[in-house]
């Protein structure tokens, strides 16, 4: 499902709702809600609104459970960091207890990273479980990428481990990020893209054509879940009749 938003702002607003209902209906169904959360710039406002007093009494924060679709390796209070971001405008706002925060440790050496954060989901939903999230909320790149999947990496073809760390040639850097496999078996995911640095990707990945599984962004296929994207207008602009 495409939504098409006005601005950023409008964007926010409607993710926010969708974080509220679906947090609704999954501490209705299982007294718990697992969320998987993205970095970059895009999600901030979202975060923003969620700790505000008009939404944070919404949310029955106490079976909510944070995780984060991939991070980068820096420390927690680096300005880089994923955990940070979400800190700032959200988790240092609502009353979350803090063994509900299951961030993955950037400051470690990236496999122990990257196998600590694995153990941590396989003990919070069960060893032989494929993780199911109940949200898990992405972003994309200029070039495509979601969490830190990035085109024509080899991350993209992990079929058994849940997270894994990721070298970036470019700026060289490591991060950890949650695989295609884990991604897909969410219940729901939403994407949030805005601004025009994202149009011309957004037009492939959108489009008809197959050139959209070229894109990792276009390999998020939930197996059984429903997936919404949120796209302002601005970033539609390459898209017609949309
Ligand atoms: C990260 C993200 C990454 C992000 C995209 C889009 O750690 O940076 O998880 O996947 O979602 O790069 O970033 P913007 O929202 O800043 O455009």
């Amino acid at each position: 499902m495409i939504e098409v938003l006005p601005d950023l702002e409008a964007l926010s607003l409607r993710a926010a709702s969708i974080f509220v209902s679906a947090s609704k209906n999954s501490i209705a169904a299982k007294k718990r809600f697992a969320v998987a959360i993205s970095g970059g710039s895009t999600p901030r406002r979202l975060y923003t609104l969620l700790g505000s007093e008009a939404y944070r009494d919404q949310v029955d924060w106490q079976h909510v459970h944070f995780f984060w679709a991939d991070e980068r390796c820096v420390p927690k209070d680096d300005e880089a960091s994923n955990f940070r971001i979400a800190f700032d405008a959200l988790l240092s706002k609502i009353a979350l207890p803090q063994e509900n925060i299951h961030r993955i440790k950037g400051e470690e050496a990236p496999d122990k990273a990257a196998r600590d954060y694995e153990e941590e989901i396989r003990r919070f939903f069960g060893e032989s479980e494929r993780p199911g999230f109940d949200l898990i909320i992405l972003g994309m790149g200029e070039d495509g990428h979601t969490a830190s999947l990035f085109p024509g990496s080899k991350s993209l073809e992990e079929t058994v481990k849940l997270a894994i760390p990721v070298y970036l040639e470019k700026p060289g850097k490591n991060r950890i990020t949650l695989t295609l496999p884990v991604l897909n078996s969410a219940d729901q995911i939403l994407f949030l893209v805005a601004g025009p640095s994202k149009a011309a990707v957004l037009s492939e990945v959108l489009g008809e054509g197959e050139k959209k599984k070229g894109f990792p962004v276009g390999l998020v296929r939930p197996d059984h879940g429903s997936m919404i994207w949120l796209i302002d207008q601005e970033a539609v602009r390459k898209l017609g009749g949309l």
